[in-house]
């Protein structure tokens, strides 16, 4: 099957920047959410991207033009996935709310479709279980921001065929990102490192070790990451990191995946990181 058009479910961080990568690609793209303002958000969020990338001379206005044009936003499950080739969902990090989804993808898509979840490392498993093609759907982890990160980790269900890996691959290859084979595990190989790194900053920040841009500037001085660990964790969205420590913490049943408390604290107060304006830092000044 040739790879035409491809659905991204959730328009959030991560849709946004995966529909961006695919209609770069050439892709013809659906990018749906549950409500206007969100697709909306989507939307926006892309225009930005290219925008700067034309005031960068990286596009032409003409090229950022046709990128945007690839791509239809909506709200309507069936408009947005009847056709589709390949079906990438990047919603809620919730098993029951991506498998109601996905039960439902089932019966709108034609039968050839792929499905793909982005989940930060969920059970594939599981989710392709409530479908009638567990055969054809694949773990498919991208990174934070899409359009800048260059790996996807490529994760087979217990059932994922070799034809539905290669399709991945493929795709992968087309929008210009290296694909990496894990075997299905809580957090994959990416995140089951760098999360218990994360939740580790918040305890030493919560033990009043040092303080927030200490101990972001401790990580990026002094172990020449990119960024610091609490300036990422409001990058992904504290929401997000918490969903994911407890995925952890409840399918490995190890007290080393216990989410700090005070990352659980933050989400009650709707202190979500840069999605919210506030997080470990204050993105609304
Ligand atoms: N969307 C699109 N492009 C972005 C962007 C965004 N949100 N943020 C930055 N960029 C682009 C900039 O436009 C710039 O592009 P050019 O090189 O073309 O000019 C480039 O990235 C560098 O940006 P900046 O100079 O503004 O800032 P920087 O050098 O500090 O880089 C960063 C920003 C790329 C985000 C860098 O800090 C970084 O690599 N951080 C670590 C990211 C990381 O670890 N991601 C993984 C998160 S975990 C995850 O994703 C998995 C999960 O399941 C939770
Ligand atoms: P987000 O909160 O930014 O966006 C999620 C979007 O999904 C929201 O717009 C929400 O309205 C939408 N949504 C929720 N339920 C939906 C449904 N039933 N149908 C359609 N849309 C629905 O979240 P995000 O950060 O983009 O994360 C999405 C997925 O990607 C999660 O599984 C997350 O674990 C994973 N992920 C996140 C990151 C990250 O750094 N944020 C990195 C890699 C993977």
């Amino acid at each position: 099957m040739e790879m035409k058009k491809v659905t991204v479910l959730g328009a959030g961080i991560m849709g946004a920047g995966i529909a961006q990568c695919a209609a770069q690609a050439g892709f013809e793209v659906t990018l749906r959410d549950m409500e206007d303002r969100f697709v909306e958000n989507g939307l926006t969020t892309i225009k930005s991207n290219l925008d700067r990338a034309v005031s960068k001379a990286k596009m032409t206005a003409d090229e950022a033009d046709v990128v945007m044009d690839r791509i239809t936003g909506t709200t309507d499950l069936n408009m947005a996935a009847r056709d589709a080739d390949l079906v990438i969902e990047a919603i809620i990090e919730i098993m029951d709310v991506k498998k109601q989804v996905f039960r439902e993808l089932d019966t709108v898509c034609k039968k050839e479709a792929l499905f793909a979840s982005n989940t930060s490392g969920l059970s594939i498993t599981e989710m392709a279980s409530v479908t009638g093609r567990p055969d054809q759907f694949i773990g498919m982890h991208f990174f934070n921001p899409v359009p800048v990160m260059r790996l996807v980790e490529l994760i087979r269900g217990f059932v994922t065929s070799d034809d539905t890996l290669n399709m991945a691959k493929d795709f992968v290859e087309k929008i210009n990102k290296t694909a990496i084979e894990v075997k299905e595990a809580p957090g994959f190989a990416v995140n089951r490192i760098l999360c218990p790194m994360i939740n580790e900053a918040i305890f030493v920040l919560a033990e009043g070790i040092a303080a927030p841009e200490d101990i972001d500037n401790a990580m990026t001085l002094g172990a020449n990451h990119p960024i610091g660990p609490l300036a990422l964790a409001d990058m992904v969205g504290l929401d997000t990191m918490l969903l994911v420590l407890e995925g952890f913490h409840k399918e490995l049943g190890e007290d080393k995946y216990r989410p700090a408390p005070l990352l659980r604290k933050m989400v009650r107060a709707g202190y979500l990181g840069r999605k919210s304006g506030k997080g470990f830092y204050d993105y609304t000044k």
